[in-house]
């Protein structure tokens, strides 16, 4: 078992004194990601996390077989959970939260909700609930992702520690104001997207080079992932490294110029703002406010 926010385990040390256990509800990407990082890191009893979704019960079998959860008979089980997560489609929050509210007493209430913000979680839950509102990306199926959260004003201290040790379990944790949350969808969120597209553009011209797609592959991965590690380990900004692996006159010089002369800074620049207005705009739409 780890170690919970108390020194406890968490199955000792859930919140207010409750049977401790974890209402997931919905069972689609995210909260399977969500439920593999908890069990494999044994951050909780897996027979404690019950699991909800609206008409797949092959679904939550599979999941019971692979990970140990209890597939939940009834929404009224919320009652007794220390913390309930919300893994429902935007679209399906606000219903899924009306359907929940009757169960709500104070619950840790952990939304990943793209785009509904932490004002309509607590009034579609009736202000019964102690909200918090995340953006986590993809790598958290590998425990490798980041997770914004934004907490509204009544997540107790106990609670916020509670929220950001389940949310550590698959990644990286960063609070921030809700303010910048649409903007994060764009950044984090679609930041493996974006990542992916400049590694397409590598590894076509890696073939233009010569290299087979294997070699090349091989390459470009470890490239990758071994300069974020060395960006994490030393603590540099990209462009302090960038510049220490740039000599005048070198390889990555040449390179470099190519990519300044293009406009690749604007273009990002350009994209990163599509991308946030368009987070922006769906979120609108979510929450009932806008067209698309
Ligand atoms: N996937 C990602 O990488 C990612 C990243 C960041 C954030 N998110 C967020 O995570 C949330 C879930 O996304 P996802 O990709 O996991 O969705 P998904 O695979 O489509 O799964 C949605 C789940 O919600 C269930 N559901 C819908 N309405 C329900 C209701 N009223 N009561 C109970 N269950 C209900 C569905 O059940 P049935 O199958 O039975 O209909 C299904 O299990 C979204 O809000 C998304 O914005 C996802």
């Amino acid at each position: 078992m780890v170690e919970g926010v108390d020194g406890s385990t968490l199955g000792e040390g859930a919140a207010q004194g409750r049977q401790p256990s974890l209402f997931v509800l919905g069972a689609g990407a995210m909260a399977e990601a969500f439920i593999r990082g908890l069990v494999r890191r044994q951050a909780i009893e897996s027979s404690q996390i019950r699991v909800k979704n609206r008409s797949r019960r092959d679904v939550l079998d599979q999941l019971q077989s692979e990970y140990g959860i209890t597939p939940a008979e009834s929404l009224a089980e919320v009652a007794d959970a220390a913390v309930v997560v919300l893994a429902v489609k935007p679209a399906d929050t606000v219903l899924a939260l009306e359907q929940l509210r009757p169960y709500l007493n104070g619950q840790l209430l952990l939304s990943f909700a793209a785009g509904i913000p932490i004002a309509l979680l607590d009034q579609a839950s009736g202000g019964k609930a102690a909200v918090v509102r995340t953006m986590p990306n993809l790598p958290v199926a590998v425990e490798s992702g980041v997770t914004a959260v934004a907490f509204h004003a009544k997540v107790s201290s106990h609670q916020r520690l509670l929220a950001r040790f389940l949310l550590e379990q698959v990644g990286a944790v960063v609070e921030m104001d809700e303010a910048m949350m649409d903007a994060t969808t764009a950044f984090s969120g679609s930041g493996p997207g974006f990542v992916c597209y400049f590694l397409e553009a590598m590894e076509e011209a890696a073939e233009q080079l010569g290299f087979d797609e294997a070699t090349a592959r091989a390459l470009l991965l470890h490239t990758v992932a071994g300069t974020a590690r060395v960006l994490l380990d030393w603590k540099l900004s990209p462009e302090v490294l960038r510049r220490r692996v740039t000599s005048v006159g070198g390889t990555t010089h040449a390179g470099v110029q190519v990519f300044e002369q293009s406009g690749l800074k604007q273009a990002v620049a350009e994209a990163l703002s599509a991308a946030a207005s368009r987070s922006a705009e769906m979120g609108r739409i979510y929450r009932g406010g806008g067209s698309a």
